[in-house]
């Protein structure tokens, strides 16, 4: 298949641009399109239909077991995915969409079996990318997408990426530039008045408290290997090539376990925070920024790890952060690309 590649980055007017006419074109006629949202790229085809989801899931490689979350462009297309929310829900809406915040809601009967799995339930969230609002505008229909990324990769920032990936697999990219949040959606659950988070993401519990009362957070299910109400959390996901182990203490001790591998012949890579550094030495070191930029290491974190498959590193250290506001999400993450491996000072590696 022949990959179209649109670069629609600081363009003017993008819902009239011709690539997203014709992006929108392949999208009704149940192809595959590739996009930017806030968070990451998306890899969207119609939700309604079972034969354009069952392309997503071919380009992915990614076993059809797993839910996607369905995109839409405005309230009025709430409607044809989701058959009813709450209060609580609405407050939700109203407050994070459009944004990064994906709301588990009843499906109606127009969402595809493939979309949800087979699930009764649909995860459902408005993109706030004017790219991804023009696209699903256009096709005049809600817009299933996962990651733009090959399954078990770490998921795409820039168009560049998802290239590298699908080209030959998928119609389009809309290449729209590099995305914000860097992480993707938070997913919650909602029960009355409760709000539960299946997945941490660009939305903070936090600020989840701001308009709900009772936000709860089951660690224990964000971090089992089989966690039943976000099936997407089992697999694993977002790793680079060479396996990737968390150093928990301080300079001293990150520097005698980059020694300790160089002493079994690998070639060390680390990807620390640039106050951290300044401290070490090893063959490949690549910066997530200031540590105290959260939010900036969350943008840089899936950047980063592809980088290290340009090189020819045998093993990856990362710095630990604190499980804090965007820090959950962020170690979220950097726990599942390190298949939960972590060296902590008094912890053997397992
Ligand atoms: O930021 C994002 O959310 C990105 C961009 C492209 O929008 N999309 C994304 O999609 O991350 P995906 O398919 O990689 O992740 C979907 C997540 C999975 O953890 C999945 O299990 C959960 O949402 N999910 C989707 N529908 C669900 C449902 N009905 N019940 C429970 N979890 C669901
Ligand atoms: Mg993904």
């Amino acid at each position: 298949m022949i990959t179209t590649k649109w670069n629609v980055e600081n363009v003017d007017n993008i819902k009239e641009h011709p690539a997203i006419k014709e992006a929108a074109m392949w999208i009704r006629e149940g192809e595959v399109i590739a996009f930017p949202t806030e968070t990451v790229y998306g890899l969207g085809a119609d939700a309604c239909s079972n034969k354009a989801i069952e392309k997503i899931f071919e380009a992915k490689g990614r076993p059809s077991d797993n839910p996607l979350i369905v995109h839409i462009a405005n309230k009025d297309q709430l409607a044809q995915a989701a058959f009813s929310w709450n209060e609580t829900a609405e407050r939700l809406m109203e407050r994070f969409w459009p944004g990064p915040l994906t709301i588990i809601l009843p499906k109606t009967e127009r969402i595809a079996e493939r979309t949800t799995a087979g699930l009764a339930s649909v995860g459902v969230r408005m993109p706030d990318h004017p790219v991804a609002l023009a696209l699903i505008e256009a096709s005049g229909l809600p817009l299933a997408a996962p990651s733009a990324n090959r399954s078990g990769k770490p998921s795409p920032t820039i168009g560049e990426h998802v290239y590298q990936d699908l080209n030959g697999r998928i119609k389009g990219i809309i290449d729209g530039g590099a995305t914000g949040v860097g992480l993707e959606s938070t997913v919650v659950e909602v029960t009355g008045e409760t709000v539960t988070i299946l997945r941490p993401g660009g939305i903070t519990k936090a600020q989840l408290e701001t308009v709900v009362s009772e936000v709860k957070w089951d660690r224990a299910l964000l971090e089992s290997e089989q966690a039943p109400k976000s099936p997407g959390m089992k697999y694993t996901h977002y790793a680079p090539d060479a396996p990737l182990y968390l150093i928990e203490g301080n300079a001293a001790f990150f520097q005698s376990r980059i020694d300790e591998f160089q002493g079994e012949g690998k070639t060390v890579g680390v990807l620390v925070s640039e106050e951290l550094a300044s401290q070490l030495q090893a063959d490949e070191v690549k910066s997530l920024g200031s540590s105290l930029q959260v939010e900036g290491v969350a943008q840089k974190l899936y950047h980063q790890l592809r980088a290290f498959d340009e090189t020819e590193v045998d093993v990856i250290l990362g710095e630990t952060y604190p499980i804090d506001g965007m820090g959950e999400a962020l170690m979220n993450r950097l726990l599942k690309a390190a298949g939960n491996r972590v060296i902590a000072e008094n912890n053997e590696r397992d």
